[in-house]
């Protein structure tokens, strides 16, 4: 059996106002395996949602799968996403049930015109044979799980009556409800304090062990990915620029944009005199990119080769980057 969940190949995702196109999404591949937890990251506008919307089909109407395959590795098989219908029966069944998603806005996920226990109850309903009783407790104890006190009372309060971090657990509780397969979490964590932000992560890596669900973990919190990724996908303008073990990107990272993202923002543990510096200059307009590697204006080490299109390169089997100098830059500091 695959110990891979998820496999993304060469997907590209596009936008197209005002008759001009956004190719927000221009050929990523990944897998998110079986237990473990890819975390993507990258400046904001790099493409990481509309990747995670892709999957979900919930990509907004301007935009549409423009290639490659997204492939859900079921029980019973396997299951190209990209083929199915956004609202068919086949996504309907897929959606929420075995792979869910939980969002930086959980009011994105929450209707605010029921209770929390209803709403959970209603996924519940959707996708099991639940009803009454089981039903009910079956969401008592999901409010519980995800360290909600008097779970019986809250249930049957509305969203507004929760607190932000308690709305996250109520949103994770119902996106961990039918026990998926795949979870992914858009920057959940964002708006929350530091203390809610390390149980809501705590509850994941408790999911992640105990049900063996595939996470796939949208953050910008170099501090996060060192805690909790087993593989990291590093995302520039569309593309995945670098990716592989935590270690091999967190310690031997080859990409440029990878080390200078990574000198841009403090990594917990490392100490307090760590040196930040931001990324000098700003991410381009996306609908007037540089040809060839949309780093290139930016990047310290261009070369007139940067023009073109860097192919994808191994390192190692699982280290992967897109640099026309990686071999200087892997000698340089690895
Ligand atoms: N609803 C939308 N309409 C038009 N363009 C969008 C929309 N959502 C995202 N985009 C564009 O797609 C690109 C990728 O965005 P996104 O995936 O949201 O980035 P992030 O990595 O910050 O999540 C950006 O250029 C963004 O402007
Ligand atoms: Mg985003």
């Amino acid at each position: 059996m695959s110990d891979v969940a998820l496999s993304v190949r060469d997907l590209k995702t596009f936008f197209y106002t005002n008759r001009r196109c956004n190719k927000a999404v221009n050929g990523v591949s990944f897998e998110i395996r079986k237990g473990k937890t890819l975390c993507v990251v990258g400046e904001s506008g790099c493409g990481k949602s509309v990747t995670a919307a892709a999957i979900m089909q919930l990509l907004p109407t301007l935009s549409r799968i423009e290639d490659g395959s997204i492939v859900y590795h079921s029980d019973h098989g396997d299951i190209h996403i990209e083929r199915l219908a956004r609202n068919g029966s086949q996504m309907r069944a897929i959606r929420g049930a075995e792979i869910s998603m939980i969002f930086q806005d959980p009011m994105t996920a929450l209707n605010p015109v029921f209770t929390i226990g209803f709403q959970i109850a209603e996924n519940l309903r959707y996708h099991t044979a639940m009803r009454g009783r089981q039903l009910r407790d079956k969401v008592v104890d999901l409010l519980r799980t995800m360290g909600i006190p008097l779970p019986e009372r809250r249930a049957g309060e509305f969203p507004h009556q929760f607190s932000g971090g308690m709305r996250q657990r109520a949103m994770i509780a119902m996106a961990m409800a039918c026990n998926p397969k795949i979870l992914i979490a858009d920057e959940p964590t964002t708006a929350l304090d530091v203390t809610i932000q390390a149980q809501i992560f705590e509850l994941m890596d408790r999911l992640k062990r105990e049900h063996g669900t595939a996470i796939m973990l949208i953050t910008h919190d170099m501090g996060v990915v060192a805690e909790l990724a087993d593989d990291v996908a590093v995302m520039y303008m569309g593309n995945i620029v670098e990716a592989g073990t935590v270690e091999e990107v967190l310690r031997h990272p080859v990409h440029p944009y990878t080390r200078a993202l990574l000198t841009s923002m403090p990594v917990l543990g490392k100490g307090k005199n760590q040196s930040i510096e931001a990324i000098p200059g700003s991410t381009p307009d996306p609908f007037d990119r540089p040809p060839g590697c949309q780093f290139a204006p930016r990047c310290p080490y261009r070369v007139d080769a940067c023009a073109t299109m860097p192919a994808e390169t191994h390192t190692t089997p699982t280290h992967r980057t897109m640099c026309w100098r990686y071999e200087e830059l892997a000698a340089d500091g690895a």
